[in-house]
């Protein structure tokens, strides 16, 4: 199928393999969210007058096709906010922080993004609990036994992506949830880079927390959600405070807050990216999640098969399944290789990809990533190839 049609960047005569960092948003969205704008431009009151009750029953359908997706089993479990980081931030220091003592333990990896870390840092250093890393096997996965050595009797917490942006593995997290919960271990998962790319069922998979962004499911930037079980997400405390939120409040600073989700949504909503992101979720609908994996898959092995051909290359996950390959160009530094791509209008990413501490495990600082999505093609990846068979890379880079 050809997706130009839809996804007017797929016409810049760019090759886009950035997948990971955001994808590209077909015009359903795009014009949805100028529809907002152009149409029923008003803010969500509860139904004050016409347009502003059209704005409060699209909240709730895209809230619900939000649950549906995931399989959540209420609409109240649906919080939106302004994207994964936001949503991670929320639950580890609106939960977390209050969930925790001096003698409690959290479980992690080293594989982690910035956005999963950094909130985990300051959690650790406000109540004196402890990061403990669960050890990646050779090919950077993680396994169940790994999980399972590290745990304690002071182990409160497992905080884990469901896939890494790096490498790109699937965990096992319906297992991990499985053992973790037996013992009233919680487990919280980044699903940011999962939700875009394969079935992920919450109640299935029994996480207790849930983030994930729209931007990297064809959503517009400045969305995410954070979904968590009833009972826990009634116990994160709001990082933000205003209207919205509030029942109540008197002058002796007596505060009532709503109930969820409305409680950790203080302000105006991103509305018009919550709307397109409805149409995103309607158009991975369409062409069926497994269908994406599927696709991405594929399209992986016909990188790697390609990648492997050429000399001086060296892929760090060859044999994981989904769509990411992070690669590097022997005695060429990352940033120039993505700089000689970028002269002939491919698009990758390269650096550390904010999981500044996985080079501990990896070896290397710096990697080029590429990133699919199921609008990319074979003839796209055979470009890519074309120009990775050059020895003048970093010559041609200047
Ligand atoms: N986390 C995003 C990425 O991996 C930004 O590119």
């Amino acid at each position: 199928m050809d997706y130009k049609k839809d996804f007017p960047m797929l016409n810049k005569g760019i090759i886009y393999f950035d997948n990971s960092a955001t994808t590209l948003k077909p015009k359903s969205v795009i014009e949805e969210v100028s529809n907002y704008y152009s149409n029923y431009s008003a803010n969500a009151h509860r139904g004050d007058y016409n347009i502003s009750q059209i704005v409060d029953d699209k909240l709730n359908d895209v809230r619900e096709k939000t649950r549906k997706f995931i399989n959540a089993e209420k609409k109240e479990e649906i919080v939106f906010t302004s994207g994964a980081t936001e949503s991670l931030n929320v639950v580890i220091k609106g939960f977390l922080k209050n969930y925790l003592n001096s003698k409690d333990e959290i479980l992690t990896t080293k594989a982690e993004h910035a956005s999963l870390i950094l909130p985990l840092f300051d959690v650790v250093g406000k109540t004196g609990s402890v990061i403990k890393y669960i050890p990646l096997n050779d090919d950077l996965t993680v396994s169940l036994e790994n999980v399972k050595k590290m745990i304690t009797n002071k182990t409160k917490v497992i905080v884990i992506s469901h896939v890494t942006n790096v490498i790109g593995d699937i965990r096992p997290v319906k297992e991990i949830c499985k053992y973790a919960h037996k013992l009233g271990i919680l487990v919280i998962v980044d699903g940011a880079q999962s939700v875009p790319h394969e079935r992920v069922d919450v109640r299935s998979l029994d996480v207790d927390f849930l983030t994930f962004s729209a931007h990297k499911m064809l959503g517009p930037t400045g969305v995410g959600v954070l979904y968590g079980k009833e009972k826990y997400l009634k116990k994160v405390k709001p990082l933000i405070e205003g209207g919205g939120m509030n029942a109540s409040f008197d002058s002796l600073g007596d505060v009532e807050y709503k109930e969820l989700p409305e409680k950790l949504e203080a302000g105006t909503q991103n509305l018009a990216g919550i709307f397109g992101f409805g149409k995103a979720i309607d158009y991975i609908n369409e062409v069926g999640i497994e269908n994406i994996h599927d696709k991405e898959i594929m399209l992986k092995r016909y990188m790697v098969e390609k990648m492997s051909k050429l000399k001086n290359i060296t892929i760090y996950n060859k044999d994981i399944q989904n769509g990411i390959v992070t690669f590097n160009v022997e005695g060429v530094f990352a940033q120039d290789v993505a700089a000689y791509l970028n002269k002939h209008n491919i698009c990758v990413r390269v650096g550390n990809h904010c999981a500044k501490i996985l080079s501990e495990v990896l070896g290397v600082k710096n990697t080029c990533r590429a990133s699919l999505y199921f609008y990319n093609t074979k003839e796209e990846i055979d470009k890519l190839i074309e120009k990775l068979d050059n020895d003048n890379i970093l010559y041609e880079s200047l």
